[in-house]
């Protein structure tokens, strides 16, 4: 199945059949085999714009663009003419005549709608300020692959209403899972993701952690501070009213699965013993990235 839409940059660009689509031939591509030998993006090319750090998303999408036969550029904003002040548009223009796809992380996300806006090839959202989609596929392809559907979970989030947040709202509207997200007042998600779940799913907001956790199938949190977060005094007012612990785990069900993008801050908004412990998924989580990415490639590029 092909996308019919160009760019991925909220999620919110696809219909729930391809989401179910990217996420069912996430799973088919990893249980395959990681090298696929029609090496479908042959002689593809993918620029990777950094201008913020990465690990998991950097590392994931050059690995992914080798294992399918093709070849990703990683460029830090720093290194580029974008660092001394050349336009996000003329950007766009320029790597549309040499690279076959774009994937950008970006401070602003008004900034992955411009390079999408003049780039004549596919961009994805590598995590801006405001949404993480790539992060979602691999998130609920772990829940998928850990709990065998996805329609009438209750999943909870808590913590800060995040990028990640925001997308996994996007996750659960185009899934059916309903969504449960506590946070503080003042760190709500999205009004346009909560607007788009509340078409489409049960999303629920509260303040309060034990309501949001209580008899879910998954709890997800993130780091309290993101990257673009210059307001250090935020992680003191959440902490410890939104920390994902032992005794919030155990208002979950009693298999629920817990889940965390990475980088994580142990003591901070997870503890050792549940991000270290027998429920938590995410090292299956952070493998997903590579499979997803992968599916998510060879549907955008792939002749
Ligand atoms: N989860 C995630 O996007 O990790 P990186 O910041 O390491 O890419
Ligand atoms: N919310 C975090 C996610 C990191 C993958 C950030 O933006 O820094």
């Amino acid at each position: 199945m092909m996308l019919k839409t160009k760019d991925i940059l909220t999620l919110g660009e696809l219909t729930a059949d391809e989401f179910d689509g990217l996420l069912k031939s996430t799973i088919k591509m990893k249980s395959e085999n990681n090298i696929p030998q029609d090496r479908p993006l042959q002689n593809k090319t993918l620029a990777m714009i950094f201008q913020k750090p990465s690990t998991r998303t950097r590392v994931s999408f050059d690995v992914g663009m080798y294992q399918l036969g093709g070849y990703a550029l990683s460029l830090s904003s720093s290194d580029m003419q974008l660092g001394r002040g050349e336009s996000i548009e003329d950007t766009a223009r320029t790597l549309s005549r040499y690279v076959d796809c774009i994937m950008a992380r970006v401070y602003d996300h008004s900034s992955i709608q411009a390079l999408a806006k003049h780039a004549t090839i596919p961009v994805i959202n590598g995590l801006s300020d405001s949404f993480h989609p790539c992060q979602t596929l691999a998130d609920f392809t772990t829940i998928l692959e850990h709990k065998g559907r996805l329609q009438d979970l209750r999943i909870a989030w808590v913590g800060d209403g995040n990028n990640v947040c925001n997308s996994l709202i996007y996750g659960a509207a185009l899934s059916g899972a309903s969504l449960s997200v506590a946070t503080p007042q003042e760190c709500q998600p999205i009004s346009s993701a909560v607007r788009f779940a509340k078409d489409h799913t049960e999303i629920q907001l509260t303040e309060n952690a034990s309501e949001a956790a209580r008899n879910a199938d998954v709890i997800v949190t993130d780091t309290f501070k993101s990257i673009h977060d210059t307001d250090g005094t935020r992680i003191s007012k959440l902490f410890p009213k939104y920390q994902v612990n032992d005794s919030l785990m155990s208002l979950a069900k009693s298999d629920a699965i817990f889940l965390h993008c990475l980088p994580a801050t142990r003591s901070s908004e997870v503890t050792s013993s549940v991000i270290d412990g027998p429920r938590s998924v995410v090292w299956d989580e952070a493998e997903n990235r590579l499979h997803s990415q992968k599916a998510l490639l060879r549907q955008l590029l792939s002749d």
